[in-house]
């Protein structure tokens, strides 16, 4: 039986007094029988690590650089994740393909930079509202995993994966359980031909995740938990979110 895993991704939310105050409220309303973290900004990694020490809840970034370290102006290295005590880091998320024009190649060789310093990826794909009405979901998801898969090779086991409809992402749409089950069953036999380790591996889905839609979603034989937005920035809502994945 997997653990559930349930991140927040703060995108770039916050400022320092409310994220002490939602990072107080979150150890409050924990623990939780699910894995929780929270993926902030990175001027708020480290203030994030002392509100968390010893806590239950991890914590990470939402995007790192596919380089070890050298002149790349503005670019975090995942070896300075690491430093700081990330556990996870978000890469691939549907924001940084369209906006920052990462390819598939790209957030694979992300994924393999974390990887070496032991920073757990949560690798994101989804289709676009014109790919799924096209017919090409299956298509496309499989497209950027399948970069991930080839550039890991046989540590692919050690990934996250989130699947994230990008229509489903900040619009209240949220896929139908059937429909991400269904994308998470494919990804799940995608994943069994590259790795043993398929089995153990969480699979999240996030879009529009809300305390009265997870529960649903999180019953599903394949889904492991959420990657969630907007209602990981309300103490209430996300604690709820947190309880339904326990
Ligand atoms: P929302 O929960 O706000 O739809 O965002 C989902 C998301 O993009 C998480 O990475």
């Amino acid at each position: 039986m997997r653990k559930k895993l349930v991140v927040g991704n703060w995108k770039m939310h916050g400022n320092r007094s409310a994220n002490a105050a939602l990072l107080a409220g979150l150890k409050e309303a924990g623990p939780w029988n699910a894995d929780v973290a929270v993926c902030v900004p990175f001027p708020y990694i480290a203030e994030t690590a002392l509100a968390l020490t010893s806590q239950a809840i991890a914590f990470g970034a939402q995007d790192c650089s596919a380089q070890e370290q050298g002149a790349f102006t503005g670019e975090v290295s995942s070896a300075m994740l690491a430093d700081l005590g990330c556990r996870y880091v978000i890469v691939g998320h549907s924001e940084r393909r369209a906006y920052h024009h990462e390819s598939d190649q790209l957030v694979a060789d992300k994924a393999k930079a974390a990887l070496a310093h032991g920073v757990t990826p949560i690798v994101c794909v989804g289709e676009t509202l014109v790919e799924r009405e096209a017919g090409q979901t299956e298509l496309v998801v499989k497209r950027q995993l399948a970069a991930v898969i080839h550039t890991l090779t046989h540590c692919i086991g050690e990934i996250v994966l989130a699947y994230e409809p990008v229509w489903a992402i900040g619009t209240g749409l949220t896929a139908s359980p059937e429909q991400a089950q269904a994308v998470h069953a494919v990804l799940r036999k995608q994943l069994q031909a590259a790795t043993q380790k398929a089995d153990a591996m969480r699979i999240l889905y996030g879009g529009s995740v809300k305390p009265d839609n997870a529960a649903q979603l999180f019953a599903c034989a394949d889904i492991d938990g959420g990657l969630i937005g907007g209602a990981a920035l309300k103490t209430a809502d996300f604690s709820v979110i947190c309880r339904a994945a326990s």
